[in-house]
C-alpha cells in the first residue's frame, strides 16, 4: 500500500503536462496555470488509496483521479471569484491575473476537459461512476450557493454550517474515495462506509481550513489570511463565537459584520481568541477524525490496510496550507 506522498508523486508524474491545446492562448493558459500552481491533490490520492484498499490499482483509476482534479480546480477559479480571493497557493488568483470574465470561461473549459478525463474509462464502470460524479459535482454548486446565502445572514446554525460544508467540500473527498472503491471492485456496504469516512473527515478539513483562514501562518497558507471575515463568512469560528461571547463581545462582532472597518480582521480575530475559539477548533475537528476512524473501522478489509487512509486523515487535519 502507497502512503500520501507516493501516492501525490505518482499522481503528479501523470497529471504534470499541459491539459489543453495551445490556442486560443487567452482561454488556455488561465485554466493551464492554475494546474501548474501547486496544489496537495488530495482527491486524485483519494481516489487512488480508495481504489487501493480494494484491489491493485486500475489504471482507470488515474483517468477519474484526473477528472476529479479538474473538477476541484474549476471549482477553486469559480469559487475565487465568489469570494473575491486575491491569493490561491502562494500566487495571484486565475481572476486577478487574467480576469474574472476569462476566469469563468477558464473555469467552464476545465469542467468539460475533467469530462473528457472520465470519457477515457472502461465501460463497464462508466456510468456508474459518472453518476456519483455528477451527484457530488451537483452538491458541490448547492454548498457553494449555501456558503453565499449565509454571508447575509447572521443567525446561521451550526447545524446548517455543517450541512453546509458536507456539500461544497466532503462529498467530493468522499466521492473520491467512494469511485475508487467502485473501480477496486468493492460492495455497497464498504462503498458506504467508506463514503462515510471521507464525508467526516472533509467536514474535519473544511474546519481547518475555517481555522486556517483566521490563524494560519502567512509564510505557508498561500491564501489572503483573514478572507472569511472580510467578507463575512459564516465559519465555526463565528458562529461559535457568536454563540459563546458575552454580550459586549456579541455586540462588537455583530457591529463588525455590519461594517467593513480598516482594522475589521484584527479586531475579530482578537474576539475569536478571546473566546478561546482556536482550542475549540482542535475539539470540533477531532470530533469528527473520530467519527470518520469509526467508518474506516467499519470497512471490512484487513486493519492493516487502513493504515495509509489513516495517515492521510491525521496530515489533512495537521495541514497547514
Ligand atoms: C481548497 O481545497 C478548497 C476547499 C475545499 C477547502 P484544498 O485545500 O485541497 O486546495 P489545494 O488543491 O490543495 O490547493
Ligand atoms: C471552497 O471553500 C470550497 C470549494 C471550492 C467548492 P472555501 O472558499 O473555504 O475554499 P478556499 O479557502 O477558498 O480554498
Ligand atoms: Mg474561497
Ligand atoms: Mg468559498
Ligand atoms: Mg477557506
Amino acid at each position: 500500500m502507497y502512503s500520501f506522498n507516493e501516492l501525490a508523486l505518482k499522481f503528479n508524474e501523470y497529471f504534470d503536462k499541459r491539459h489543453f491545446p495551445e490556442s486560443p492562448q487567452n482561454l488556455y493558459d488561465p485554466a493551464q496555470y492554475i494546474l501548474q500552481i501547486g496544489g496537495k491533490r488530495v482527491r486524485p490520492v483519494c481516489v487512488l488509496m480508495g481504489n487501493e484498499l480494494f484491489d491493485e490499482i486500475d489504471p482507470d483509476a488515474y483517468h477519474v483521479a484526473t477528472a476529479i482534479e479538474l473538477f476541484h480546480n474549476f471549482s477553486l477559479i469559480h469559487d475565487d471569484i465568489m469570494d473575491k480571493a486575491p491569493l490561491r497557493r502562494g500566487v495571484q488568483t486565475v481572476h486577478s491575473k487574467y480576469g474574472e470574465s476569462t476566469a469563468l470561461l477558464a473555469g467552464d473549459v476545465m469542467m468539460v476537459q475533467a469530462y473528457d478525463s472520465l470519457n477515457q474509462i472502461k465501460p463497464l464502470h462508466l456510468q456508474t461512476i459518472l453518476y456519483h460524479f455528477n451527484k457530488s459535482a451537483k452538491e458541490v454548486c448547492e454548498g457553494q450557493q449555501l456558503d453565499m446565502d449565509f454571508e447575509q445572514r447572521s443567525n446561521v446554525s451550526m447545524e446548517e454550517y455543517v450541512n453546509m460544508v458536507t456539500l461544497k467540500t466532503s462529498v467530493l473527498l468522499a466521492g473520491s474515495m467512494q469511485v475508487g472503491a467502485i473501480l477496486g471492485g468493492a460492495g455497497e456496504g464498504n462503498q458506504q462506509h467508506l463514503y462515510n469516512f471521507g464525508k467526516n473527515l472533509g467536514i474535519a478539513f473544511q474546519v481547518q481550513d475555517d481555522y486556517l483562514d483566521a490563524f494560519g501562518d502567512p509564510e505557508k497558507f498561500g491564501k489572503q489570511l483573514g478572507g472569511d471575515i472580510l467578507s463575512n463568512k459564516k465559519t465555526f469560528l463565528l458562529i461559535q463565537a457568536l454563540d459563546i461571547a458575552t454580550a459586549t463581545q456579541k455586540n462588537e462582532l455583530e457591529l463588525l459584520l455590519s461594517s467593513s472597518p480598516e482594522d475589521k480582521v484584527g479586531r475579530v480575530l482578537q474576539i475569536f481568541r478571546d473566546c478561546k475559539i482556536d482550542q475549540w477548533a482542535t475539539e470540533l475537528k477531532e470530533r469528527y477524525f473520530h467519527d470518520a476512524l469509526q467508518n474506516l473501522d467499519d470497512v471490512a478489509v484487513l486493519s492493516s490496510r487502513k493504515k495509509e487512509l489513516r495517515e492521510l486523515a491525521e496530515y489533512l487535519l495537521q495541514r497547514e496550507s
